[in-house]
């Protein structure tokens, strides 16, 4: 398998494009398939869930056709209506054809999840909502099997929890439903807005995304628009480069980002001592020669997103004191913490909250990820650290961070992707010397 290697200590500095928001592509993509005929989506992440996606909906009978960041979608047949166990398994968001297949072509026969690196991850609000608008569901050898052959009806659905992909199942759905959906204790996450703009464009009455009460009037048919639709920028992407600029001391400015998204992580970052300047569509850090400790908690957007927790933890390890980070969405999001430790951090975890005692320094190390998000922190760490670090398993990062190593190298960083081929010559070079 390939892997990275890092050789840290180097202070980071310039700017940093960011890529289109790989959790605005990905309900959008699959939001396609309310509409039948030739979609065209801009701003499209080169990245392995984006792939997932469209080979999802080949199965399904969409072709596609991707030049540069533009791609062209063919939704004007469904020809199966499944998501299959092998690709639900990679990829969770493919639950997101539920909504759209229901609402479209009245049956969806989806692998259920299971759980993942993170948590256990249920659908029970997504199930929720779609009967509701008055389809039925049967569980069957792992799959669930839903139908709604007489169309779907709006409905007043109150959620148990803003559930991110569940509040975007049930508003898909919704766009096709006979009369209005109000959705309440919706999640306000901005790739909700995202998702709604874009339904808009294709004729959709979606009112109030971003806030925690949607309303979806119904509409008789969706058709594609005449115009490209653009994704937002990676609000993720674009927090995990600042706070590789904060740990290497170094300034970073991400560019042609929305920084109202921002604002919990420049919140935390200016608490740890960085300075962070924003302009209209970028965001600049500038690394404190000490950082300071801080106190974070997780929360559903505008709090601090989970997706940051393990990023901002690398500051913690680096700081003068003690810092807590509590985790509130997902109960099993510390796997980073142990393989931060075999880089010199310490971390105590108890439950859902990890209490980090500064260090001067961190030392590179050979380390392993569990998920997306995790891995990132350790390309960060192995940044900041002293002397050589080797992240396994880099596939979780394909799936997330579009030419991370070309964009990391851009602004200094020492960081080269070993292929299994370069590893097996290594090997044999150092065979020979034997
Ligand atoms: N939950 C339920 N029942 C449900 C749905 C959710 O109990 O039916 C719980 C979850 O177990 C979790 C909480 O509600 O404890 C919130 O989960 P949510 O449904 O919002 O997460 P998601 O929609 O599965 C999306 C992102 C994640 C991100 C979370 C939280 C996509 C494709 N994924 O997941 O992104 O962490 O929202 O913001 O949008 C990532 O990009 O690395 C990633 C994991």
């Amino acid at each position: 398998m390939e892997k990275l290697v890092i050789t840290g200590g180097h202070r980071l500095s310039g700017d940093i494009p960011i890529s289109g928001a790989k959790n605005s592509a990905l309900p959008i993509l699959i939001a396609t398939l309310l509409a039948g005929g030739e979609h065209r989506i801009a701003n499209l992440p080169d990245l392995v869930d984006v792939s997932d996606t469209l080979s999802l909906l080949g199965r399904i009978g969409c072709p596609s056709l991707v030049s540069g960041d533009t791609l062209r979608l063919n939704t004007e047949r469904i020809a199966f209506h499944e998501a299959p166990y092998d690709v639900v398994r990679r990829m969770r968001a493919s639950v997101l054809v539920l909504g759209p297949l229901l609402a479209r072509h009245g049956e969806a026969l989806v692998s259920l999840p299971g759980g993942c690196a993170i948590g256990v991850r249920p659908i029970d609000q997504h199930l929720k909502g779609l009967e509701a608008l008055g389809a039925t569901f049967e569980l069957t050898g792992g799959y669930i099997h839903g139908k709604a052959p007489n169309g779907l009806r709006g409905a007043e659905i109150h959620l148990d929890m803003p559930t991110v992909t569940g509040a975007e199942n049930i508003i898909m759905a919704a766009t096709l439903a006979e009369g209005t959906t109000v959705i309440h204790n919706c999640a306000r996450e901005p790739e909700i807005e995202d998702l709604a703009r874009f339904l808009n464009t294709l004729g959709a009455r979606v009112e109030g995304a971003g806030t925690s009460t949607v309303t979806v009037h119904g509409v008789a048919r969706l058709t594609p628009a005449s115009r490209p639709y653009r994704i937002m920028p990676d609000r993720i992407e674009a927090g995990t480069y600042l706070c590789a600029g904060a740990v290497t001391k170094g300034e970073v400015r991400v560019t042609g980002v929305e920084p109202s998204h921002l604002s919990a992580l420049i919140g935390k970052l200016e608490e740890a001592g960085c300075e962070v300047e924003v302009g209209g569509d970028w965001v600049r850090v500038t690394g404190a020669e000490q950082l300071r400790p801080f106190s974070v908690r997780t929360a559903p957007y505008p709090g601090f997103p989970t997706d940051m927790q393990a990023q901002l933890m690398v500051l913690a390890i680096l700081a003068s004191g003690t810092s807590t980070l509590e985790e509130t969405i997902f109960e099993n999001r510390f796997m980073h913490a142990a393989e931060l430790t075999r880089m010199g951090a310490d971390i105590e975890t108890r439950g859902n909250l990890a209490t980090v005692r500064g260090r001067p320094a961190l030392s590179g190390a050979t380390v392993m990820a569990s998920d997306l998000r995790a891995s990132a922190a350790l390309v960060i760490a192995g940044l900041a650290a002293e002397g050589l670090t080797q992240v396994l398993r880099i596939y979780h990062l394909d799936r997330g961070y579009e030419n991370l190593v070309g964009k990391l190298r851009h602004v200094g960083a020492h960081i080269g992707r070993v292929s299994d081929r370069e590893q097996d010559l290594q090997r044999l070079h150092l065979a020979a010397m034997l």
